[in-house]
């Protein structure tokens, strides 16, 4: 795995306080990420992680992959953890805050979730115990260092507890502090953006074929492609559509390409498309149970 922030953790107070952990409950795509990313990046030592999964498989898969302890019974070490990250569904939220709070959660714990829908208002009631809640939410390029993550607090977390959640999905890419507010429209846009950038670079490579050429090539030729405009809107400082302009030569095959796309409504279709995704995302928050209840999962 490759990172782009690689600032020298020693810069930055420990994410575990000496003698504390680090949990990951949820080792899954994106726990299994997470921690990837946390070690490599040396923000935390291996030795201070653990996770825990709900299948013996997965404990076993990635007790070895990442060399860390991962249980299904974690309980044990939940008193000693400073930080805990809750990357299960929602649908498992309240089962895991359930187990957390008999668990002898310490109050000053933190803990970060990046489940889909789940607001920090119905985590702490969820909870029912005022720890500090840092809401997430990550996308799947976390995996190769360039993922796109968003946080919020909650309202028992402080600027320094929002710093070391930052610190965290720096680990694997770019971190930005946003309002709660804007959740749902992140979700559509960042967190399943990869998989509409994925259809996209897939009919461009199809398309590719279609004028003749090999199937590997097309798809080298659209994912750098990708990955220099992208770079370019990100460095440049200019409006995409300037950029635009710099490749559309009068009466040229690039005008003559982009019409094509405006009369298929490629603008309205992407905008209906992360407005459905937006709509989906608000009805995915979990089941609110009784503070420190059990599940209605
Ligand atoms: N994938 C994305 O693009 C993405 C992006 C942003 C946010 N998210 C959010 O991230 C969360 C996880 O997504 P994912 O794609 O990583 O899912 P995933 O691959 O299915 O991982 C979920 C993990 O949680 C474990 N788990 C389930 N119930 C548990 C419990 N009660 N206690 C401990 N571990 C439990 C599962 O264990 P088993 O494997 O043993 O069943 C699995 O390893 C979701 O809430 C999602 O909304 C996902």
């Amino acid at each position: 795995m490759e990172h782009s922030n690689t600032a020298a953790p020693s810069a930055h107070p420990p994410l575990a306080e000496h003698g504390q952990t680090l949990g990951v409950i949820g080792a899954g795509v994106m726990g299994h990420t997470l921690i990837r990313g946390l070690i490599e990046s040396g923000a935390i030592a291996r030795e201070q992680i653990w996770a825990s999964a709900r299948t013996e498989t997965t404990c076993e898969k990635a007790a070895a992959a990442l060399g860390i302890p991962v249980e299904v019974a974690y309980q044990h070490r939940v008193p000693g953890a400073g930080m805990i990250l809750v990357c299960v569904k929602p649908g498992q939220a309240a089962k895991v805050l359930h187990t957390l709070h008999g668990a002898s959660l310490r109050p000053d714990t933190l803990l970060i979730s990046i489940m889909a829908g789940a607001t920090t208002a119905q985590l702490e009631s969820m909870l029912g115990a005022p720890n500090p809640w840092v809401r997430a939410m990550p996308n799947t390029p976390c995996i190769v260092g360039e993922g796109m993550s968003v946080i919020c607090a909650g309202r028992y977390a402080r600027p320094e507890h929002l710093a070391r959640a930052q610190r965290v999905f720096e680990a694997v890419g770019e971190c930005a502090a946003v309002d709660e507010t804007y959740f749902n429209a992140i979700t559509a846009l960042s967190g399943s953006g990869p998989a509409y950038q994925y259809l996209i670079m897939e009919a461009l490579a199809d398309a590719g074929v279609r004028v003749g050429l090999p199937r590997q090539l097309a798809l080298k030729l659209v994912a750098q492609t990708a990955l220099g405009a992208a770079r370019m809107v990100q460095t440049s400082g200019r409006h995409p559509a300037a950029l635009r302009d710099d490749v559309t030569t009068p009466a040229g095959c690039t005008i003559g390409g982009l019409l094509m796309l405006e009369d298929g409504k490629i603008r309205s279709v992407l905008a209906r498309a992360v407005e459905e995704a937006t709509r989906i995302a608000a009805q995915l928050a979990p089941a609110v149970s009784q503070p420190g209840g059990t599940a209605a999962s």
